[in-house]
């Protein structure tokens, strides 16, 4: 065992670094997106159920499977799970899941936080014009892109610089360590995100309407568009997988990133009120300050069948098209733009150094590396791996990771979390070490939820995947023919990586004569 894994040196800082893990791009771009393409108020009600049966109670699992790892000397499920069930030989492999579902996840997530660091650039140097049209700007992105070549951009070169620079912050952060690194960055970015993100919300709320046909598109009507709840889409069983699909990105859960995080506490640490507050954080920060800001911006510009149109034609649309289009119609647009991508850049950093912990904690604990090594090691083979994400974005790869990584594996590993320990370590013992040095004493009721109710909520939802999606996914039903090959070749890929992680985790096991 490892004697001397690094602590985080504060509750504060730990608080701040799982939600500067959970508040990203999935706060102030995907919950946006997803809520105005499945009509706002329609959104909302699943979303908070999900929020109280699925995310809260797998935060505390997180939060409590992560810190018995790490008094152990462990910070990633492989040997978290062993621990848990040590003569069971296969579940070692199922923990693979939740090194590998980050990994795949940071791959395509730098890039595209790399988009918001060079926008902010874009902004601040006025690479775009005031008198932009919604076309111009959809433009300028797809030429940014290099989905094409336009008055803009006439090569690849822009985004592809952005990448490494941000690519080099990311690892810049590991390597420093989580104290040295991520603590530190969490606990001056948060409160500057925080400012940006009010400042914005303030800013939106306070704009006239921008249509003046239309005085109707005003900013409270914008919130009425999220707030009014509309109990009719409860039927659709889309809206369900959706919102839940959302609370397990935006909270981080489910992934293994927390689990990683929660393993550098110690065995007197609260996680109980902990993990309630870094979840509130996230919720405070999507909700009150990511739904106030594109949503109603948006509806005032375009009113609210044009945005849900917007918004269903990708998510980023949203922020990288409309959001500038909106700034412009008022005073100091370039610093206000360069505000609102700041702060994703921001949101992001603090998400993707998380996504990249479980694999750097992998090499460190389990095969005895030490942290700079384990860093060199992580930052070679995630650059290669990067290089699809980049180069073949028009042929679906990011979606195709996004599926994976960012849904499928999600769930599935959520699932495999809830059943260890409500039923494998036990719910009684479960409670116990959840309370062990608590601040908070969580609801009784949460002991069924979290037995009963949550796994078969990740049950069903599973199913009911399984049931409508899982053989037009199989056999590439939804992928354009041109596609083909790349959509294959990245799955390939992803079953190379899993049996890669299978056989390290063999050689690491084997090594320790475990
Ligand atoms: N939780 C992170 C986000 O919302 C991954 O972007």
């Amino acid at each position: 065992m490892k004697q001397n894994r690094e602590h985080w040196s504060s509750r504060l800082g730990i608080i701040l670094a799982v939600a500067g893990s959970a508040v990203g791009l999935g706060n102030f771009l995907r919950f946006p997106a997803k809520a105005a393409l499945y009509g706002g108020g329609a959104f909302m009600i699943p979303y908070f159920i999900a929020l109280f049966l699925l995310g809260i109670p797998l935060m505390w699992v997180e939060w409590t499977l992560g810190r018995m790892g790490g008094v152990a000397g462990h910070g990633t499920a492989p040997a978290i799970f062993q621990s848990i069930a040590p003569k069971n030989k296969w579940i070692k492999y199922i923990g693979v899941i939740g090194v590998m579902g980050p990994l795949v996840i940071f791959i395509y997530y730098t890039f595209i936080e790399s988009w918001t660091l060079a926008y902010s650039f874009f902004a601040l140097t006025k690479k775009y014009g005031r008198d932009i049209d919604y076309a111009g700007m959809k433009h300028f992105l797809s030429g940014f892109q290099g989905l094409e070549t336009n008055q803009y951009f006439d090569g690849f070169g822009w985004a592809y610089l952005f990448f490494l620079i941000t690519f080099a912050i990311n690892i810049w952060v590991i390597y420093h360590g989580i104290k040295g690194g991520i603590e530190k960055l969490c606990n001056w970015a948060m409160p500057i995100l925080f400012i940006c993100a009010a400042a914005l919300v303030l800013r939106v709320l306070t704009m006239p309407p921008l249509n003046p046909d239309n005085p109707d598109w005003n900013a409270v009507n914008g919130l009425g568009y999220l707030w009014n709840p509309d109990f009719s889409a409860l039927k659709s069983a889309r809206v369900w997988l959706e919102a839940a699909g959302q609370i397990f990105f935006t909270l981080s859960v489910g992934i293994g990133c927390i689990l990683t995080y929660a393993s550098y506490l110690t065995k007197k640490d609260d996680v109980a009120l902990s993990g309630l507050t870094a979840a509130g954080t996230n919720e405070f920060a999507e909700v009150i300050l990511g739904g106030s800001i594109i949503i109603p911006a948006a509806f005032m510009l375009f009113g609210p069948i044009q945005m849900q149109e917007i918004a269903g034609s990708g998510v980023f649309n949203l922020g990288f098209v409309t959001m500038p289009l909106v700034l412009n119609q008022v005073p100091m647009s370039d610093i206000l733009s360069f505000i609102w991508f700041f702060l994703l850049f921001l949101a992001g950093v603090t998400s993707s150094v998380s996504l990249a912990q479980p694999a750097v904690a992998f090499l460190e604990d389990e095969f005895d590396m030490k942290r700079e090594k384990a860093v060199m090691v992580f930052a070679f083979v995630t650059f290669f791996l990067c290089q699809p994400a980049i180069f073949f974005l028009k042929n679906g790869v990011v979606d195709e990771l996004d599926f994976w990584g960012g849904s499928f594996f999600l769930v599935l590993f959520a699932a495999v979390e809830i059943i260890i320990f409500g039923w494998v370590l036990g719910i009684d013992k479960g409670w116990d070490e959840l309370h062990q040095g608590a601040a908070l004493k969580v609801p009784k009721f949460y002991k069924f939820i979290i037995k009963y109710v949550t796994p078969l909520f990740l049950l069903t939802i599973l199913s009911v995947w399984v049931w409508q999606e899982w053989l037009p996914t199989i056999l590439m039903k939804n992928v354009p023919p041109e596609n083909f090959g790349y959509v294959l070749g990245t799955r390939l890929g992803l079953v190379a990586m899993f049996v890669l992680l299978c056989a390290a985790v063999n050689i690491a096991w084997k090594r320790k004569k475990r």
